[in-house]
């Protein structure tokens, strides 16, 4: 066996299935004093909603984490996001339009304020209207000049970030720094804010087996053998996953 760098989504991925999450947390702890692999959290979460999960699920202490759906990045156990990201976000980036302009549309209900984050504004948005919705807004933010992205999972969270941010691009940022290879990499999610995380490159991607219709539905249209879909659900498809490429026996 040897070393690999595994990045993988929290809600209903890693967290899910606590018998599954235990085995998974002995193997990982296993690998990485052993081989010097590296363990990444990316999560649409915010600094205070994932520290409660990390108490709540006693989760192992990251080498990194990607949070606010990849737009901070925290190295070493880091309080503070990383500099290096962050300015790479800031330009071309204006949180206040942002917000503006999302006035005009009724159906987005803000989520709590420990969501909104430097470079994240994010609502709740039902699955109903949303097929209008989100074409009509993307437009009005591009007409304001704004390069922004929207990311829309679980048919109810919609989050909006810099264009050249999500989970993928965080993904790469580390890959670089720490110089894993895509071959050494594997990724690992179940819904939307994920699909960045399998289409940024070709790392091995593993999808777990209660995977959300909308990453089920991309993962169709795009299929790559470096990507496997799982039976198990939760941290059991991503022991699946880690099998069937051959980092865990
Ligand atoms: C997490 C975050 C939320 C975000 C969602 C999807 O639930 O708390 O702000 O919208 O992930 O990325
Ligand atoms: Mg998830």
């Amino acid at each position: 066996m040897a070393k690999f760098l595994f990045v993988t989504d929290l809600d209903n991925t890693l967290v899910g299935d606590d018998n599954a999450l235990t085995e998974l947390n002995d193997r990982l702890h296993k690998t990485r004093q052993e081989h010097g692999s590296k363990v990444v959290y990316a999560t649409g979460r915010s600094p205070v909603l994932y520290q409660e999960l990390k108490e709540e699920k006693n989760l192992l202490e990251p080498d990194a984490l990607i949070l606010a759906v990849g737009t901070e990045i925290y190295l070493d156990g880091s309080g503070n996001p990383d500099s290096e990201w962050s300015e790479k976000l800031s330009s071309g980036w204006n949180r206040d339009v942002v917000v503006a302009k999302t006035t005009q549309f009724p159906e987005l209900v803000p989520q709590p304020n420990s969501e909104q984050r430097p470079f994240k504004v994010s609502f709740f948005l039902q699955e109903e209207p949303s097929a209008r919705v989100l074409p009509e807004l993307q437009s009005e933010l591009q007409q304001s000049g704004l390069n922004v992205k929207l990311i829309y999972s679980s048919g109810i969270d919609l989050d909006i970030v810099p264009h050249h941010s999500d989970k993928g691009q965080a993904v790469q940022f580390l890959r670089q720094k720490w110089k894993f290879v895509a071959e050494q990499t594997v990724v690992c999610g179940d819904s939307g804010n994920d699909i960045a995380l399998f289409a940024a490159g070709s790392e091995r991607g593993i999808i777990v087996g209660n995977a959300r219709p909308e990453l089920l539905q991309w993962h169709n249209e795009h299929p790559a053998d470096y990507r496997y879909l799982a039976t198990n659900f939760c941290a059991g498809g991503i022991l699946e996953g880690l099998k069937h490429f051959g980092f865990l026996e």
